[in-house]
């Protein structure tokens, strides 16, 4: 759906370019979280793919169309943007904020205010509480979710979204996090995600772009980035606790045994995880309850078992060498 192709931006009077030589392939409906350093061109790159900057050079194509000879209307319909400084205009109201395309696009009022309902709601907010509100009544972590509800306000199907979730705390950062990956789920958009933070790449990303001093360092799944981190950078930027980060992506029942003896031995373990937890969570079961097997449940029924031995040897050998857990 959209393609990057050699994209190099080179502002006036700097020494290198803020982008240099970008190419990156992104499916229709699939979330790519572009994550790296501050200053490494991730704003940039979003602001030459709605044409907020015109590459130096390189091409974007959206749907096989050339993004450069669009029509800059028209493209930034088909995008919501997020900006990183949340950007609500202040002298209107968190409703008039939100309904600012939709009106442009001669929406019915009616039909705009219904939108600007479901939307609050949908970000977490009381419409009838929040929406009469100025942006400056708000709290940092309000105003970014009004900000995300107005990029989705005309419901298209790109969104651009930098640093969404910056100015919240941690919890409702996480929570935040969780509803758009529902939301993300029941609609379906193409999504390009900035963050500098790697735990959100890897929570909101179908596929990661790991960037440094403008250019791409790596491309994949979070899973094959974790588990093959390509060299240095990518290797220091994912941390010291990759393996546990990658306990996080994978769920129990993709590792755990389905032996029906050892099953049987088990009954009545009271060391028991869900199907669906990550694995970490079974570890984190280990060390509370002090056994080295957890009974894995699909309701209330066994389907199957992991053991601590195992859990360590997945780690070795996703990652190829030796991992503290
Ligand atoms: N309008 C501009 N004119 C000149 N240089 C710019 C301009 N905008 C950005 N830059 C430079 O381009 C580089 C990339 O900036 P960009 O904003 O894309 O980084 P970023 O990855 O989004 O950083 P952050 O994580 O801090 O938001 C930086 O060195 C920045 O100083
Ligand atoms: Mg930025």
């Amino acid at each position: 759906m959209i393609e990057l192709e050699g994209l190099t931006k080179h502002y006036p009077n700097s020494k290198k370019p803020a982008v240099d030589d970008f190419s990156l392939k992104m499916a229709e409906g699939e979330t790519c979280v572009f994550v790296g350093p501050s200053g490494c061109g991730k704003t940039t790159i979003l602001r030459m793919i709605n044409r907020l900057v015109e590459p130096t050079s390189g091409s974007i194509r959206i749907d096989g169309k050339d993004v450069l000879s669009a029509d800059q209307d028209q493209l930034r319909r088909n995008m919501g943007y997020v900006i990183q400084q949340i950007g609500l205009l202040p002298h209107r109201t968190v409703r008039d904020n939100v309904a600012l395309v939709p009106r442009l696009l001669g929406w019915a009022e009616e039909r705009t205010l219904k939108r600007v309902q479901e939307l609050l709601g949908l970000v977490g907010l009381d419409p009838e509480e929040t929406g009469g509100k100025y942006p400056h009544q708000l709290s940092g972590g309000q105003m970014q979710r009004v900000g995300v509800a107005r990029a989705m306000a005309a419901d298209p199907p790109i969104m651009l979204m930098d640093e969404p979730f910056g100015a919240v705390d941690p919890i409702v950062r996480s929570r935040l996090q969780d509803e758009f990956l529902q939301i993300q789920h029941s609609f379906n958009k193409t999504i390009c995600f900035v963050t500098h933070d790697i735990d959100e790449a890897m929570k909101m990303g179908d596929k990661v772009a790991i960037i440094n001093e403008g250019k791409l360092v790596q491309h994949g799944t979070p899973m094959e980035v974790l588990s093959q981190p390509a060299g240095p950078f990518v290797r220091n930027l994912l941390g010291e606790d990759r393996g546990v980060k990658l306990l996080d992506l994978t769920k129990c029942q993709d590792l755990m045994r389905r032996d029906e003896g050892l099953l049987q031995k088990l009954q009545g373990n009271p060391c028991t995880i869900g199907a669906l937890q990550p694995v970490k969570a079974a570890l984190e079961v280990m060390l509370r309850k002090d056994c080295d097997t957890v009974t894995v449940l699909r309701g209330d029924r066994a389907v199957g078992a992991l053991t601590w031995q195992e859990i360590k040897g997945h780690i070795h050998g996703l990652s190829g060498e030796d991992h503290e857990l």
